[in-house]
């Protein structure tokens, strides 16, 4: 849809307030509710929210912290939500057995013994996830540690450290939207054509002359994005799913399948004021950036930002498939689809395993993707894992970190290992929505 709509400054996501003023404690209230939203001038749209329309605040927590959450559902629909990212027991963790009535509260509470991280939280119904995140139920969670306390990176948040929740909407010509899936959606996911960050259209930001520290979330349903920059301007990914790089990497792009994060650090150094910079997706801009003449953040980006203990394969007990398959409403991991009543892998607590992720599910019949392959983005919930190879090869300097979420192309084999060291029942899935919801999903316990 193009849109007549002025441009709109960014809307930066407040921090929740945390009302436990002891330290090493926090707590948060969050709602879930319904609201409208106005994405184009005059035209109002049903949405969902967290303590408000859209989206939600952003969850700011320090590893080490005890954290408890007081959620409380006002949508006329049962909810759930998930830590994304987040490794706590299986009874905290917002999956589809922590379902939350019209009405009803659900108060969580875990410690934080993570690095410091760009995580979300969304909701985790069962067949029902797609349309609720749609309707704008997400939001960033953030932890802080040592570490990044200590790193000389830009760390001012909303002025130099920034949110950037990317989702693609499909509206009406009324400036509206709704969850209303045809044969195509189901197929490859609901994939719209007006990209929103942070719930605006086509939003711009002012920047100063120095490094800004972008955390971008790709919060939409079923799309992936390749990030760029308008003058094809190098960045530096500091931080992937899970936390810090050992070393900033160097890139022109990064893609990013639904639900992966990525904490990049560009440079407007360089520029003068009134200057505009826009970000794309596949050369397309869909947010812009506006120098101004305030100096920014100068000093070098640091050689090491953290170090990552390598999980060594020899630790691992044993090697567990999971393949994708199938292809629209019959979607599945092992030839198996979600049933709610069924554990699928049980894992031993504190064991390392490695995890390997083959796609080969079909897509749209001889339409993208040649032969009919599509992307799955694969996540485990409850833990934060290593990328060993992509069909035998190392993976690249920016999956070296910890993941959560990892894109598997067609055909593709990807290898990850991890150590469940959180008791519980557990979700792994496909994360693009419309897949999760259709089945593509299965559980295990760590017990
Ligand atoms: Cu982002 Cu199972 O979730
Ligand atoms: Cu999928």
């Amino acid at each position: 849809q193009s849109s007549s709509a002025e441009e709109k400054a960014l809307p930066i996501p407040p921090l929740l307030e945390d009302k436990n003023p002891e330290q090493g404690k926090a707590e948060f209230d969050l709602i879930a509710q319904e609201g409208t939203t106005e994405f184009f001038n005059g035209k109002e749209s049903d949405t969902y929210g967290y303590n408000g329309n859209y989206l939600g605040p952003v969850i700011r927590v320090r590893n080490g912290d005890d954290v408890k959450v007081n959620v409380k559902n006002e949508l006329s629909d049962a909810t759930t939500v998930h830590w994304h990212g987040l490794e706590v027991d299986g009874t905290e963790d917002g999956g589809p057995h922590s379902g939350i009535e019209s009405g009803e509260t659900w108060d969580p509470e875990f410690p934080i013994e993570q690095p410091a991280a760009t995580l979300w939280y969304h909701p985790h119904l069962l067949h029902k996830t797609g349309e609720q995140v749609y309707k704008g139920l997400a939001g960033m969670f953030i932890i802080e540690d040592d570490i990044s306390d200590s790193l000389n990176i830009p760390k001012e948040y909303g002025e130099n450290d920034i949110p950037l929740i990317v989702q693609d909407k499909q509206f009406s010509s009324d400036g509206t939207f709704e969850y209303n899936l045809n044969r195509h959606d189901i197929m490859m996911g609901l994939q719209g054509d007006t990209v929103l960050v942070n719930g605006a259209v086509n939003p711009y930001l002012e920047v100063p002359q120095g490094k800004v520290r972008l955390r971008v979330l790709n919060g939409s349903n079923a799309r992936t994005y390749n990030f760029k920059l308008s003058n094809d301007q190098k960045f530096h990914q500091i931080a992937s799913d899970g936390g810090f790089l050992e070393q900033p990497a160097e890139m022109t792009n990064v893609v990013l399948s639904s639900a992966e994060r990525a904490e990049i650090i560009v440079d407007f150094s360089e520029f003068e004021e009134g200057d505009t910079l826009e970000l794309t997706d596949q050369g397309t801009p869909f947010m812009s950036f506006r120098v101004t003449g305030e100096e920014g953040h100068q000093a070098d980006l640091p050689g090491q930002l953290t170090t990552i203990e390598e999980i060594n394969p020899s630790e691992a007990v044993r090697t567990r498939e999971f393949v994708f398959q199938g292809m629209g409403r019959n979607v599945n991991i092992n030839g198996k689809q979600m049933d709610i009543n069924r554990i699928d892998e049980v894992i031993s607590l504190n064991e390392t395993e490695i995890w390997e992720i083959t796609n080969e599910a079909g897509g749209m019949m001889g339409g993208m993707g040649g032969n009919g392959g599509m992307i799955h983005p694969f996540h485990a919930h409850g833990v934060q894992f290593q990328v060993l190879d992509r069909d035998g090869n190392p993976p690249p300097p920016n999956e070296t970190g910890w993941k959560d979420t990892i894109l598997v192309s067609p055909g593709e084999k990807v290898r990850v290992i991890a150590t469940f060291e959180h008791p519980g029942v557990f979700m792994y899935h496909c994360h693009i929505l419309e897949h999760e919801d259709a089945g593509m999903m299965g559980q295990f316990e760590v017990e």
